[in-house]
């Protein structure tokens, strides 16, 4: 990576973040539980979304305290319209292991941070620059894309990580990383990029070049008639999260209400999503005196 490349990279991207970035509200604070549940939220749902959903739940649950002490169900319910429900499950047990082993703070140092039960690499790093201003990337999926397209080379030889931590401008690391998100977001995207109007074109080496060549097929995802598997498991948890006083229901019960037509030889299928919800201790499975019988997890 050429030094007076990465400056005037630096200064460019900073400069178009001060015009275009975006304003969200975990933006205007460094309180580590906030950073951390809004990084948590980022990974797997849109940002227009997170930032509906966000303010809800920490009324709900203003402090790691208080959401270490909530029944489960009651943080699975707050965590609705979220999607991949079982990230709020094991927010719940980060929250429980901090309280208990941290004295109720969550670390500063990265390798400290991995230390954590369900923290990956990067939620540790995103923690680390948006609470605790260290000069660490925070490399997610738009991240990624950016900086291969920006350095193609130095990206087929090394590890991602390893170019992200030399791109980061020391004393800029917070502005810089989520620079990247809202340019990643809205000119380097993954397909139909805005080549034209980005403001390190003169230094992109796959400007223009990217249409037809970088975008991938998208994976299949397993699915009954026409409906992924992901988008059933959300609609049991809504469901279950749905009955007061987290009443149990059985299988033919849900299975009619999350499939329009469900049948008996859809009740194998039914079981498997549901082991799947179990593993990730959402639900819970009870052998009914007549039939199975299933409620959110306790
Ligand atoms: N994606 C992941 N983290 C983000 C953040 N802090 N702002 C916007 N998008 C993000």
């Amino acid at each position: 990576m050429r030094k007076q490349m990465l400056l005037s990279v630096h200064g460019s991207i900073l400069s178009w973040y001060k015009q275009h970035g975006r304003s969200f509200p975990w933006r205007r604070t460094r309180d580590p539980y906030r950073i951390l549940l809004s990084e948590i939220m980022l990974q797997q749902t849109q940002a227009s979304r997170v930032e509906e959903k966000y303010p809800l739940f920490l009324k709900r649950f203003p402090t790691l305290a208080s959401l270490s002490r909530a029944a489960k169900h009651s943080v699975v319910r707050a965590w609705r319209g979220m999607g991949y429900n079982n990230r709020a499950v094991r927010l719940q047990q980060l929250a429980k292991d901090v309280m208990r082993n941290h004295n109720g703070k969550l670390p500063r140092a990265v390798d400290e941070l991995d230390l954590l039960p369900g923290i990956g690499k990067y939620t540790s790093h995103a923690i680390a620059c948006f609470a605790f201003g260290q000069p660490v990337p925070a490399v997610d999926t738009n991240v990624r894309r950016v900086l291969s397209r920006l350095f193609p080379l130095a990206s087929k030889r090394r590890d991602i990580w390893d170019i992200a931590q030399e791109a980061v401008p020391p004393r800029r690391a917070y502005d810089w990383n989520q620079a990247l998100f809202d340019f990643g977001a809205t000119i380097c995207t993954q397909r139909n990029p805005k080549c034209d109007i980005c403001p390190v074109k003169r230094y992109c080496p796959s400007a223009f070049r990217i249409n037809g060549k970088i975008a991938k097929p998208a994976k299949r995802e397993p699915a009954r008639d026409g409906i992924p598997n992901r988008i059933y498991r959300g609609r049991i948890v809504e469901v279950l999260r749905n009955l007061k006083g987290n009443r149990a229901l059985s299988l033919s019960t849900l299975g009619k209400r999350i499939k329009s037509n469900y049948r008996l030889r859809d009740s194998a299928w039914l079981r498997k999503l549901l082991q799947q919800l179990e593993r990730d201790r959402l639900v819970s499975l009870t052998n009914g005196s007549s039939a199975f019988l299933v409620r959110l997890a306790k």
